[in-house]
């Protein structure tokens, strides 16, 4: 099976959102498939791959810094291969050659299953030219996009664990004017139920109980007349698994098939992510969400009518290219109509490619300015956050144990509506279920004490 004679250790990296985690498994999967060691820290190995976000340029800065600095370790091992791959390898191309002259590989989000070979390649060539020589090159650029790579048949490597990302789907059919998503990831490509399935029975008897389904926009998946709705309540209703939860989707696909089904298998978790962006039509129009502050509303209300334990979340984005300070507010009085349990916020960032950037320029909001929206969107949504936590103290919440926490002796677990809470307990029983009276909250998280002894999982 080894192909590869002398690149052995590989160390993965991966930064961004959860579908990234995921290629990182995959990767790992596929490298440890070819007779790969995978090892956790860049000193130990011989080829590092830095798996890339490309949402943001901020995310892309970080990146920038993290290869410039693993580059001192190049300095010392010449033979060290630096690899970055994933959709910020993808939107910029060869040109990271250019800004980081020492990547010797750098491969988009479809071009993992020809990882080892490209290794290899890599590999050939340097032996040829004899070890030591510090020559740069040969620069592997593997970038193209797949209207079918769903990585069907290949295995990811999990690290061990009560819970497991699941992907379902890769890619996206939208065109919001802000995201680069569709154009580093391609088109919608879902995966086949069966195998899905599989790989969940698969998971359980390894002891997961906990799966996420993962995809762009999740609950448009559909494959062999197989609707969204109909995968969860399968995946829900496999053996062993006790939680289901999925991530992201999008609000127009959030249908009443859906909602039922969330609401009548047990194991789905009453927790949905539903990404407003905005809470103003004229700027829902121009980022090209396809649904009104309206319709948003009535998501909402048809969820909370069917399951009204239900904890939402949401994405928003502040001083996008024309938002007006009144647009602005509208996004404050959408934060306060819907009162969401959490909310992620991020200003506006121009992403070379995307639609939004040819908006005329003096459209653009300077920083500072984005800076101050930013600013009053987190104050108001943590301090909403911070009520219904506060609300929520003297409950009994079931919790699945999942690490260890900050302090000697504490571990850390999440209750069915996402909500992490800290108690003191043995981080032995990682992987347990029980129950947690809330006695505190920062705001944000939970503290609090066990009020049953566990249960063991994956014994019946
Ligand atoms: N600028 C700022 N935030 C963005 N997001 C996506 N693209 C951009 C961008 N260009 C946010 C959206 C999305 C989340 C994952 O990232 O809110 O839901």
């Amino acid at each position: 099976m080894t192909k590869s004679t002398r690149l052995k250790r590989a160390y993965v990296e991966t930064y961004g959102c959860q579908m990234n985690i995921s290629d990182g498994e995959l990767m790992e999967g596929i490298l440890a498939n070819d007779g790969f060691e995978i090892v956790e820290a860049p000193e130990d190995a011989d080829v590092v791959l830095v798996n890339t976000c490309a949402i943001r340029e901020h995310a892309e800065n970080r990146v920038l810094g993290r290869v410039a600095q693993l580059n001192g370790l190049k300095r010392e091992r010449p033979d060290l291969v630096i690899g970055v791959t994933g959709c910020m390898a993808q939107r910029m191309g060869e040109t990271l050659f250019e800004r980081a002259p020492y990547v010797d590989l750098v491969m988009g989000p479809d071009g993992y299953r020809g990882l080892p070979d490209a290794l290899e390649n890599l590999e050939g060539y340097r032996s040829d030219r004899g070890s030591n020589s510090r020559i740069r090159g040969p620069q592997l650029a593997i970038l193209d996009l797949s209207l079918g790579e769903n990585y069907q048949g290949l295995e990811q490597r999990r690290t061990e664990g009560p819970t497991a990302w699941i992907p379902i789907q890769r890619g996206c059919n939208h065109r919001c004017t802000f995201c680069i998503v569709p154009y580093v990831r391609g088109p919608e490509k879902n995966r086949n139920p069966l195998e899905i399935l599989n790989e969940v029975r698969d998971l359980t008897s390894r002891g997961v109980t906990e799966v996420t389904l993962l995809g762009q926009t999740v609950n448009s998946y559909t494959s062999m007349d197989l609707s969204f709705p109909n995968l969860l309540s399968e995946v829900a209703r496999v053996e062993g698994i006790r939680r289901v939860r999925f991530t992201s989707p999008h609000p127009n696909d959030v249908t009443p098939e859906l909602v039922e089904v969330m609401a009548t298998e047990p194991a789905v978790c009453e927790h949905l992510h539903l990404p407003a962006q905005s809470g103003n039509n004229r700027t829902l129009k121009r980022m090209l969400r396809r649904y009104s502050v309206e319709v948003l509303l009535e998501k909402v209300e048809l969820v909370r009518a069917e399951i009204p334990e239900i904890a939402l979340s949401t994405d928003i984005i502040v001083a996008f290219p024309g938002e007006t300070d009144e647009e602005f507010r509208d996004t404050l009085e959408l934060m306060r109509t819907v009162r969401f349990d959490e909310a992620f916020t991020y200003k506006y960032s121009a992403r070379e490619g995307t639609p939004a950037t040819r908006l005329p320029a003096d459209e653009f909001i300077p920083m500072p300015e984005a800076q101050v929206r930013l600013e009053e969107l987190i104050e108001v949504s943590r301090g909403i956050q911070a009520e219904i936590n506060a609300r929520e103290i003297g409950r009994i919440d079931e919790v699945l144990i999942e690490r260890v926490g900050r302090y000697p002796g504490q571990i850390l677990g999440r209750t069915r509506r996402n909500k992490v809470v800290a108690f003191d307990g043995d981080s032995e029983r990682i992987g347990c279920y029980t129950h947690v009276g809330l006695e505190r909250t920062t705001g944000a998280t939970f503290a609090g004490k066990e009020t049953s002894q566990p249960e063991l999982v994956g014994q019946s």
